[in-house]
């Protein structure tokens, strides 16, 4: 994943994610998980980006997942 795709997932996770979950690799009881602990596919990450109550464009939501899946330590 080119590493633009993965800084504008950042810049997407901290304005359509953080309000919910971190990204820390430990459990912070964020109201939606810490996610730097998922074990997720970058695919099954999209799936859930889909259903999240937030409305955002197919391309950032790419970005999100590479990030996020990017991001996660598990
Ligand atoms: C309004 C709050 C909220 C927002 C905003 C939100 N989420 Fe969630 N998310 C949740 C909740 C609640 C769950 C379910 C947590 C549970 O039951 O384990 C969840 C679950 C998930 C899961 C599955 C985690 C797992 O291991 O089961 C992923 C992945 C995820 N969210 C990613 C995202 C991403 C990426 C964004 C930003 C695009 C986002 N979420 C925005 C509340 C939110």
């Amino acid at each position: 994943m080119p590493n633009a795709v993965i800084a504008h997932g950042r810049s997407v996770f901290a304005s359509a994610c953080s309000g919910c979950h971190t990204l820390t690799g430990h459990d912070t009881r964020s109201p939606g998980g810490d996610l730097g602990v998922t074990k997720l596919s970058e695919a099954t990450i999209l799936s859930f980006v889909r259903v999240m109550p937030v409305r955002i464009s197919s391309g950032d939501g790419r970005a999100v997942a590479a990030y996020v899946h990017a991001a996660a330590r598990g």
